[in-house]
């Protein structure tokens, strides 16, 4: 285009980036690649060609990892694990500061080659995807830097594996591999199958950075090499990609011990209240669906607009879509490029396709002539209900419907089984701190959309998965405690063929709902102590389970009590359960045999005081973020929380869990000590005159191996927690993927109750949610 004709037309002139030094440095390396292990690369194997989206052009050919290829890495990273702990974090935060220097240095191949393995706009891979990248080995290193005297509790878990999908390569290596190695953690990494090039880039930037050989391993390949992955001697999976995938990874790692994170789909909410900045929140919505061609897991993909300014707000978008700039990825000028792959593009056009609801609006802008392209895309006038509203296209295509009232807005947001991000956009303040923490999303923007930094955590909740990745609250995902605990021998009731101690029949009942319940079934066990027959315990089942579970489901308005009031009622427990210590520690040694009821029912007493007191503490922070803005890490309970507590400490293992839960604004759903379920039992009373609101504490009785699957099948539970000396571990987790709840299981280990684990219930009990706000200049 001449100069002339740009004046003439005002229209943009290609500007396109070189490709020179990215294709020089694939020629360098031979066009084909081997894996990176124990610090070198191998020789090239039996592989896949790796094309370039825009043109179809074949851009290297990689290796399909072998079983042998993936024991090797794992091999290489266990042998530098014990190593690169110990060389402790300041050592640590050096190579991390090394490799974000080696990154910022070579940015722009990194940013070439991303967009020509996976078709973004060069706009995007240079100014978002490498400088976060970056930016998270800088946090990262500091992070390292402060290990030992920030989180003096923690180590390394191990050697990590980690699986990450192709929609920001470079980024999600990032993501996964700085805080892995920041805790003193090796990992075998698998980048997506197409889009490895920047994975195999970085690895030639280990070796330049002099990173200890094995500490970071790379292994390509498809699904099946991530298979592998899951099912290598590793000690943690972190994986990005799916939400189908993931669930068939919470299975396949289920019982092994395996520490997992998910970072799942989503389809999330895009809320424009009629007082929004209009042109500002079409900006943000070319940000929310259009960044990367939408194959963003946190795109905002469902337009919520309230009704009196839809039609206005829907013409405005169609003139800004037919605006776009769609075309050749390395043009500086170009707004959306290439989709990743022809699988994708077809995935795309065939949901796309098959809907028939709706009015579908294809941007007008000329496609290019071959490549995976395809145009920005907006579907109006959809229901709820309706397949689009639902699932996850994960291509440009934005759908929308309506709503009239905030409260409506609220409920077809959270209208969807993920959970991962949300935006809104209004100029009133008061209504967007009102909404933010009624969306179920680990993320929130406030008139903004998108926005990310290694500051603040990013995960979901629902079927969106679990973790959190970034801030602090991601360093739990790769860090264990330190104290290790012994084997957990299965504890049995005692069996005993006595006099009764008491010659009334007492049978403890169920506690549901704020009241005493007889068992669905009508059985009871008697409960038999060294001295004779103690009394029987109702033996509950699935309905029972099932009503625990509404009745807990109902007491949501716990969950927006303030943690004053919490603290007092945890308080009120306490005080009343002093007043009948005797009595329950009597109880505790006649179902025990043991002389340490004073005790348990001491260090109980203790228990709820320290839940009390943090009740109101323990808040959220404050990230400062690369923005005009700062977003607010709230902690929010997990909602319904499903436990099956220890059998050793009837009383002691049962608060221990209750007290952190209920002072995080949960409520719960407890099974009582299988051998010994009196102290359980007796509680009801001591809740009953504490004013603890019905349905907040739920509490049945029976076979910790009958009530296990029910709960963790249970759709309405969003957390299922096991101290049991029956090893449920497995059976739990494969039952959880079903909706992906939280799990937190013992896997037989034994769990010291005479120590204070409250924090890390605390922990366990809230689910961190980052709202973005506008802030300062
Ligand atoms: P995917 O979930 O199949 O792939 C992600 C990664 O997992 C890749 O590295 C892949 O090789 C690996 N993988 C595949 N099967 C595996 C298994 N059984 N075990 C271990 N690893 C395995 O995603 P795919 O097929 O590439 O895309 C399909 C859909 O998934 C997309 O249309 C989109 O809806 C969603 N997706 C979501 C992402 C997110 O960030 N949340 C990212 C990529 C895809």
């Amino acid at each position: 285009m001449s100069i002339k004709e740009i004046f003439e037309t005002m229209d943009y002139g290609p500007a396109p980036e070189s490709a020179a030094e990215a294709l020089a440095w694939l020629v360098d390396q031979g066009d084909r690649f081997g894996h990176f292990i124990d610090g070198v690369f191998t020789e090239p194997g039996d592989g896949f060609e790796s094309r370039n989206p825009a043109t179809g052009e074949v851009l290297a050919t990689l290796s399909q990892a072998t079983q042998a290829d993936v024991d090797a890495a794992v091999a290489a990273a266990r042998k530098a694990q014990p190593g690169w702990e110990k060389m402790g974090g300041p050592g640590r935060a050096r190579h991390l500061y090394a490799l974000a220097r080696l990154l910022q240095k070579h940015a722009r191949l990194f940013a070439v080659l991303e967009t020509l393995d996976n078709g973004k706009p060069i706009r995007e891979a240079r100014d978002i995807d490498i400088p976060l990248a970056q930016r998270h080995f800088y946090y990262h290193a500091g992070m390292a830097q402060l290990m030992e005297s920030e989180l003096p509790d923690a180590q390394a878990i191990g050697v990590c594996g980690q699986v990450i999908p192709w929609n920001f390569p470079l980024l999600m290596l990032a993501w996964k591999i700085a805080p892995a190695l920041a805790m003193g953690n090796t990992v075998v990494l698998k980048p997506a199958e197409y889009t490895s090039l920047t994975a195999l880039l970085f690895a030639d930037i280990c070796r330049q950075a002099g990173l200890p050989k094995g500490v970071v391993n790379i292994v390509t390949g498809d699904g099946a090499v991530g298979e592998m992955i899951v099912s290598a001697k590793v000690d943690k999976i972190a994986f990005t990609g799916s939400t189908e995938v993931g669930r068939r990874i919470r299975q396949a790692t289920a019982g092994s011990g395996k520490a997992l994170t998910l970072e799942l789909g989503g389809k999330s909410p895009y809320i424009v209240f009629d007082d929004a900045d209009m042109d500002s929140a079409i900006e943000g919505l070319v940000d929310a669906i259009w960044f990367n061609q939408g194959q963003v897991c946190c795109a905002g993909s469902r337009l919520l607009v309230q009704e009196g300014v839809a039609d206005r707000f829907h013409d405005k978008l169609r003139a800004r879509m037919d605006k776009l700039r769609i075309g050749n990825p390395l043009d500086k000028c170009i707004d959306v490029g290439a989709v990743v792959d022809p699988v994708q593009l077809e995935t795309i056009r065939t949901l796309v396709g098959g809907n028939t609801a709706g009015q579908t609006y294809h941007a007008a802008c000329d496609l290019p002539e071959t490549g995976c392209f395809y145009p920005p895309t907006l579907i109006t006038g959809l229901a709820a209900s309706d397949p689009l509203m639902q699932e996850e296209i994960f291509g440009p295509v934005l759908v929308s419907t309506t709503f009239r009232t905030p409260a409506e807005a609220v409920e077809l947001a959270n209208n969807t089984r993920y959970g991962l991000a949300a935006t809104l956009w209004t100029e009133n303040v008061n209504l967007a701190l009102d909404i933010a923490p009624k969306l179920v999303a680990g993320v929130v923007w406030v008139n903004g959309t998108n926005m990310f930094d290694a500051a603040a955590g990013f995960g979901g909740m629902r079927e969106s998965g679990f973790g959190r990745e970034g801030g602090w609250e991601g360093l739990s995902a790769y860090t264990k405690p330190k104290t290790q605990s012994k084997r957990l021998e299965r504890l049995e009731p005692v069996i005993g063929d006595g006099v009764p101690v008491d010659p009334i029949d007492r049978t403890a009942k169920l506690y549901i709902g704020g009241k005493q319940a007889r068992p669905d079934g009508g059985y009871s066990r008697p409960v038999w102590g060294k001295a004779g027959l103690l009394g029987h315990a109702s033996i509950a089942n699935r309905k029972d389970v099932r009503n625990a579970v509404e009745a807990a489901q109902g007491a949501k308005g716990w969950s927006a009590t303030s943690g004053h009031l919490r603290a007092q009622i945890l308080y009120y427990m306490a005080e009343n359960l002093s007043a009948r210590a005797s009595e329950f520690a009597a109880r505790i040694d006649a179902m025990s045999g043991l002389k340490n009821g004073k005790w348990e029912v001491e260090a109980s007493i203790q228990r709820l005081f320290t839940a009390a007191a943090w009740a109101d503490k323990y808040d959220g922070q404050v990230h400062g973020v690369p923005i005009r803005g700062v977003a607010l890490a709230m902690k929010e309970p997990i909602g319904v929380i499903g436990a099956i507590c220890a059998d050793e400490a009837p009383l002691l293992g049962l608060i221990s869990v209750l007290a952190p839960a209920m002072a995080m604004g949960n409520r719960i759903v407890l099974v009582a000590s299988e051998p010994y379920p009196l102290a359980a039992t007796d509680l009801v009373q001591v809740l009953e005159t504490s004013d603890v609101p019905a349905g907040v504490v739920n509490i049945l009785t029976g076979s910790h191996g009958e009530l296990a699957a029910p709960m963790a099948n249970h759709l309405g539970l969003d957390a299922m927690w096991c101290f049991s000396s029956t090893d449920l571990s497995e059976e739990i987790e494969i039952a959880s993927a079903g909706n992906l709840k939280r799990t937190w299981v013992n896997y037989a280990a034994a769990m010291d109750w005479s120590a204070d684990h409250t924090q890390r219930f605390l922990q366990e009990a809230t689910e961190i949610k980052n709202v973005w706000v506008p802030y300062g200049e």
